[in-house]
C-alpha cells in the first residue's frame, strides 16, 4: 500500500473540494430536479482516471464505479444531492442563486465530500483491493431517491458488499465522528386521510355530519397512541402535520377535510403497531361522527440501523481519520432518511459527522437542518472525504 499520506486529500484537492461545495451551494435544486447538479458531478468524475459512470435510465443522480487494482469487496459510498424549498438567509460566501431553494441540509457538503473521496480513490486505484461504487442519490428530502436508483437497476451489474452513508450534524463539534451500533434514524409511514362528511348551513347543524369536528376528535384521539399503546421504553411519534378543508363560503360547514400525518419509530414492529392504531381510530372515529374516512399511505421508509459488525469497521475507519479522541457517542433520533432502503439490500453503515463549532470557544451559530440560516462548518469537509476513503480501505481489508 502507498504511504498513508496518499490516501487523504492533498491541500490543492481540499481547496478544489471546497470550491465544488460552494458551487453546489450556489445552485441548489429540488428533489428529482437535480439536473445541473448531476451534470456537475458527471463533469468532475469525467476528469478523474478510471471512473466509469454507469449507464442507468435515470433523469437525475449519478452512479459510478472505480475499479481497483486487485479483486476484493465492492464498497458503496452514498451521498444525497438534493436541496429544499427554503429561502436562504445568507451566512457565508456562497449564497443560493436559485430563489426559494436552498441547501439547508448540507447535501452540497455530502456531494462535495464524496467527489473528494472519489478523487483520492481514483488516484490510488491501482492499490485498491476491490472496487468502489459512488452513489450520488437524488431526492433524499422526499425519501424517494434510494428506491428510484434501485428500481433503475443501480445494483444490476455491480452489487456492493456493503455501503456507507453520512450526514453532517451542525449541533456537533466539527470533525467529531459518531461510529457506533444501533438505530440512527426512524422508519416511517407518511399517510393522508380524507374525512367525508356532509355540509350544511351553520344555523342548522342538525343537517350536517361535520368533518371538522370529526377531524378534531381524531387528532386528539391519536395523541393517546404514544401514551397508551406504545411501551414507554420504545421510541415512536404519531403526528398530524396538516389539516385542510375546501370552504370558500362563510357560515357553511364543509363536506371534506384532508389531513396529512406520519408515524415514526426505530423498531419496525413498533412503527407498524402505532400505524395500525392510526388506521383503526380513523375508521372508528369517522363512523362515530357519521363520516367516512379514507386513509392512504403516501410513503414508507425503513429505519436506519447500524449493526455491530459494520460499526466495528466504521470505528476503525473513524480512528484512522480523526483519532480515537474525536469519536463520540450520540443517541439515535427519530428523523428519517431513505438510506434505510439501501440497508435493506446490503449491510451498511451510516455516520454522523460534526459540522458545527470548532471548539467551546467558537461562538458561531450553526442552526439546525432545514433552518433558513443553516450552514456547515467546511473545516469538516476534508474530514468527511477522508472518512469515506478510510471506510473503503477498512471494509476491503
Ligand atoms: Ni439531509
Amino acid at each position: 500500500m502507498n504511504n498513508t499520506y496518499d490516501w487523504v486529500l492533498y491541500p490543492n484537492e481540499e481547496s478544489a473540494v471546497l470550491k465544488i461545495k460552494e458551487a453546489l451551494h450556489r445552485h441548489p435544486e429540488l428533489s428529482f430536479e437535480e439536473h445541473r447538479t448531476s451534470e456537475l458531478i458527471r463533469s468532475v468524475l469525467g476528469r478523474m482516471d478510471g471512473v466509469k459512470i454507469l449507464d442507468l435510465p435515470i433523469d437525475t443522480g449519478v452512479v459510478a464505479v472505480i475499479r481497483g487494482g486487485a479483486s476484493g469487496k465492492l464498497v458503496g459510498l452514498r451521498a444525497d444531492i438534493d436541496a429544499l424549498p427554503i429561502r436562504e438567509v445568507p451566512t457565508g460566501p456562497a449564497v443560493s442563486q436559485n430563489d426559494g431553494v436552498m441547501h439547508a441540509c448540507g447535501h452540497d457538503f455530502h456531494t462535495a465530500a464524496l467527489l473528494g473521496a472519489a478523487q483520492v480513490l481514483s488516484r490510488n486505484r491501482a492499490e485498491l483491493r476491490g472496487n468502489v461504487m459512488l452513489i450520488f442519490q437524488p431526492a433524499e428530502e422526499i425519501t424517494a431517491g434510494a428506491r428510484y436508483l434501485l428500481e433503475a437497476g443501480m445494483y444490476n451489474e455491480y452489487r456492493p458488499d456493503c455501503v456507507f452513508g453520512m450526514h453532517n450534524r451542525p449541533d456537533i463539534q466539527a470533525g467529531k465522528v459518531v461510529a457506533e451500533a444501533g438505530y440512527r434514524m426512524a422508519g416511517k409511514y407518511n399517510y393522508n386521510i380524507c374525512i367525508h362528511g356532509k355540509s350544511s348551513h351553520s344555523g342548522s347543524p342538525q343537517d350536517s355530519h361535520d368533518p371538522i369536528v370529526c377531524a378534531c376528535a381524531l387528532v386528539t384521539a391519536l395523541q393517546s397512541i404514544i401514551s397508551r399503546n406504545i411501551r414507554p421504553l420504545d421510541s415512536a411519534t404519531v403526528g398530524i402535520e396538516s389539516i385542510q378543508s375546501n370552504n370558500e363560503m362563510k357560515h357553511q360547514m364543509v363536506d371534506d377535510v384532508w389531513l396529512e400525518g406520519s408515524v415514526r419509530a426505530h423498531d419496525d414492529k413498533v412503527r407498524d403497531l402505532a400505524f395500525g392504531r392510526v388506521c383503526e381510530m380513523t375508521e372508528q372515529i369517522a363512523a362515530a361522527y357519521g363520516c367516512e374516512a379514507e386513509l392512504t399511505v403516501e410513503d414508507t421508509v425503513p429505519a436506519t440501523y447500524n449493526t455491530q459488525e459494520m460499526a466495528d469497521i466504521a470505528k476503525r475507519a473513524a480512528i484512522a481519520t480523526v483519532g480515537e479522541q474525536d469519536i463520540i457517542s450520540v443517541p439515535g433520533g427519530l428523523g428519517c432518511e431513505d438510506f434505510g432502503w439501501l440497508l435493506k439490500e446490503t449491510p451498511g453503515y451510516y455516520y454522523w459527522l460534526g459540522s458545527g463549532r470548532v471548539d467551546d470557544t467558537d461562538e458561531t451559530e450553526y442552526p439546525g437542518w432545514h433552518d433558513p440560516a443553516f450552514h456547515t462548518n467546511d473545516a469538516a469537509l476534508p474530514i468527511a472525504a477522508n472518512l469515506l476513503i478510510q471506510s473503503v480501505l477498512e471494509a476491503q481489508k
